[in-house]
C-alpha cells in the first residue's frame, strides 16, 4: 500500500540541512505502524512527504503504485483528499464552525450533495461517540472531543491511508486511550491503513509495528503480537536504548 524507497531529505536555505537519509519503507493494506525517534530525527519529514505537502529531495514514495509527487496540482489536491486522511496534535479545526461543519469539510470542498453529508456524517458521528455535539463550535469542546471531531472528518472520505502526527500530544491520558482506541477500532473494522508519528510509548503500543528512526536514519523495527503491556515495555526498552534528548520519556503515561 506504501512504498517509500531510497528516500533522503536536505532542506535547503542558508545552511543545508539533512534531515533523512536513505529510508526504506514498506506498509501493507491494513497495517498500524507507528514511526517513533527523538525530537529533531525527521519523523514528520517523512510523513510530510508521505501526506504530499513536501517532496523528498530523493528516492520515490508510491501509494497504492502511485507516485503522487507526480501528479499536476489539482490533481494532487484531489489524491490527497480522496486516499488520505489526517490527524494533527492541535486539531487543526476550523472554530467559526460548528463540528458537523468542521466534519463534512472535504466533503463540501467535492461538491456532495447535503443530504449525503449529514448522513454520512452523522453515520459517522455515532462511531465515534460525538453525536450530541455536532452543533457546537469547536472552543465549546473538549480536547479529547476536538480530536475525535479531527478523526471524523480525516475518515469522512474513507481514506485508504491515515496519517497521524502526535494524535494524543495535547491530550491527557485517559483521552489518549480513548483516541488511540478509537483508530484501533477504525483500523481493524474499515481496515484502514494507519502510520501515527508519536513521542508516547502508550499511544505507539496500539500500532502493529513500531519503526525507529534515529538523525534521520533507520534504527531498528519491533513487531507487536498478541500482547500489548508486554509491546509497550519492548517500546520503552528500545527507546531507552535509541538514547536522544530525554523529551521521549517525558511523556510515558501509565
Ligand atoms: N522546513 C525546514 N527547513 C529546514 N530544516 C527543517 C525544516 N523542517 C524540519 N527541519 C529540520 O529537520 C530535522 C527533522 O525535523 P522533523 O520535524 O522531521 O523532526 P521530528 O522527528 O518530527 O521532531 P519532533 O519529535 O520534535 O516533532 C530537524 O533537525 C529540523 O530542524
Ligand atoms: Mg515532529
Amino acid at each position: 500500500m506504501l512504498n517509500v524507497k531510497e528516500v533522503s531529505k536536505i532542506y535547503e536555505g542558508k545552511m543545508a540541512y539533512r534531515a533523512l537519509t536513505d529510508i526504506n519503507l514498506t506498509i501493507e493494506t491494513g497495517e498500524f505502524v507507528g514511526i517513533m525517534g527523538p525530537s529533531g530525527s525527521g519523523k514528520t519529514t517523512l510523513l510530510n512527504m508521505i501526506a504530499t505537502i513536501d517532496e523528498p529531495t530523493t528516492g520515490e514514495i508510491l501509494i497504492n503504485e502511485k507516485n503522487p509527487h507526480k501528479l499536476k496540482k489539482d490533481a494532487l489536491a484531489k489524491f490527497r483528499r480522496q486516499e488520505l486522511g489526517f490527524v494533527f496534535q492541535d486539531f487543526n479545526l476550523l472554530h467559526t464552525l460548528t463540528v458537523e461543519e468542521n466534519i463534512v469539510l472535504p466533503l463540501t470542498l467535492d461538491g456532495t450533495k447535503v443530504k449525503v453529508m449529514k448522513n454520512k456524517a452523522n453515520e459517522i458521528a455515532e462511531k465515534l461517540g460525538i453525536t450530541h455535539i455536532m452543533q457546537k463550535r469547536t472552543y465549546e469542546i473538549s480536547g479529547g472531543q476536538a480530536q475525535r471531531v479531527a478523526i471524523a472528518r480525516a475518515m469522512i472520505h474513507t481514506p485508504k491511508l491515515l496519517l497521524a502526527d502526535e494524535p494524543t500530544g495535547n491530550l491527557d491520558s485517559k483521552s489518549s486511550k480513548d483516541v488511540m482506541e478509537m483508530l484501533q477500532t477504525i483500523n481493524q473494522k474499515e481496515r484502514t491503513t494507519m502510520m501515527l508519528v508519536t513521542h508516547d510509548p502508550q499511544a505507539a503500543s496500539y500500532c502493529n509495528r513500531v519503526v525507529f528512526i534515529r538523525d534521520g536514519k533507520f534504527y531498528s523495527e519491533i513487531h507487536r503480537g498478541d500482547n500489548r503491556q508486554a509491546f509497550f515495555q519492548k517500546i520503552i526498552d528500545t527507546l531507552s536504548l535509541l538514547g536522544g534528548d530525554g523529551h521521549d520519556l517525558s511523556s510515558i503515561r501509565l
